[in-house]
This record gives C-alpha cells, sequence and structure tokens, in this order.
C-alpha cells in the first residue's frame, strides 16, 4: 500500500476511536491533534532465523518475499491490518500514537508465513518475531514519521 493509502487506513481507525486525546506535543506527523505519525519497516531474509547473518558476495541471501508480517500487542487495543513482503523482502506499516516508548516496550512484529514458503529445507511451522527498536525521523509527503525497526528476529516453533 502506498502512503496515503496507509494514511486513509489510519484515518479510519482513528476515526472510529471517538474521543482520542489529544497531546500537546502532536507537532510530529504534522496533522494537528493527531497524534505522531510512525511507521514499522524492516526486511526479512530467507533464512532460519529471519536475518541476514553473515554475508557471503558468493551467494547473495535471499529476501523472504510474501510474507505475512504484523504487529502484536497494539496500542490502539485494536490490530494494523497485516503487511505483505515485496520482493525485496521489505515491508512497512504506518500508524499513530502518542508513546514512543510505550510502542517500543509493547509491540512486537511477527512474520507468520512459514518459512518453507520459500525454502522448502525449513520450517514449515512455527514464526518469527522481534522486538522493535528507534531508528530516527524521516520526512515523507511533508510528513515526520519516526521509524521503527525490527531489533532481530528469532525462530519460534509452534506451541
Ligand atoms: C535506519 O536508518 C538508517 C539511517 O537513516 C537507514 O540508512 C537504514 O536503512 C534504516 N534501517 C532500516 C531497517 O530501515
Ligand atoms: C535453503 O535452506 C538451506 C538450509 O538453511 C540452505 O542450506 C540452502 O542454501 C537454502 N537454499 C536456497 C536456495 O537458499
Amino acid at each position: 500500500m502506498s502512503l496515503k493509502s496507509n494514511l486513509l487506513v489510519l484515518v479510519m481507525v482513528i476515526g472510529g476511536l471517538g474521543s482520542a486525546p489529544l497531546m500537546a506535543e502532536a507537532q510530529i506527523g504534522n496533522v494537528r491533534g493527531l497524534p505522531p505519525l510512525m511507521k514499522v519497516e524492516g526486511t526479512v531474509y530467507c533464512t532460519a532465523d529471519g536475518n541476514i547473518g553473515n554475508i557471503d558476495l558468493a551467494y547473495p541471501i535471499p529476501f523472504f518475499t510474501d510474507a505475512r508480517v504484523e504487529i502484536l500487542g497494539f496500542l490502539f487495543g485494536r490490530a494494523l491490518p497485516p503487511s505483505v513482503t515485496d520482493d525485496s523482502g521489505s515491508f512497512s506499516m504506518y500508524f499513530r500514537s502518542t508513546s514512543l516508548s510505550s510502542v517500543l516496550t509493547d509491540s512486537t512484529i511477527m512474520v507468520s508465513t512459514p518459512l518453507s514458503n520459500c525454502n522448502s529445507t525449513l520450517p514449515s511451522t512455527g514464526f518469527l518475531s522481534s522486538t522493535l527498536e528507534y531508528n530516527g525521523t524521516v520526512v515523507e509527503d511533508g510528513n515526520t514519521i519516526m521509524t521503527l525497526v525490527p531489533k532481530r528476529f528469532r525462530f519460534s516453533p509452534s506451541p
């Protein structure tokens, strides 16, 4: 999805919240009265743990494409629509939150598509997950956006 269509979803989500608290520090994100705009972005690799690992130029690490990515433990008490990794294994999700620190504390990113989808020798059950870390701000379409990236994926076998 483009940034604009993601923002549209956000506006609809926030519109459904009723009285969203108005924060004094809401200048970031450039829409008065709305909490700051944030983006989670990252790349998933087709490896046993989803991370790029040691780079060997002779054997480029393949991307994990078409993988479903979700944020768990989400702040509005409701989930964001999941994202799907593109041809470069990359995903991004936009949302607004008043508290970067609680996003970092409470949110986990999960890749729920089995690794066997990208390499049949990898497990067909289980999932990848990672906590998030702050990676600075970017400006897109005139909006200042706080970016978050996966810290490090780990593989969990299904319970
Ligand atoms: C984190 O920020 C740096 C500097 O802006 C950027 O080069 C890098 O691509 C970002 N990391 C991710 C995973 O987007
Ligand atoms: C598939 O995964 C196995 C085990 O990790 C690895 O040895 C192999 O190189 C991978 N194949 C491809 C095409 O990436």
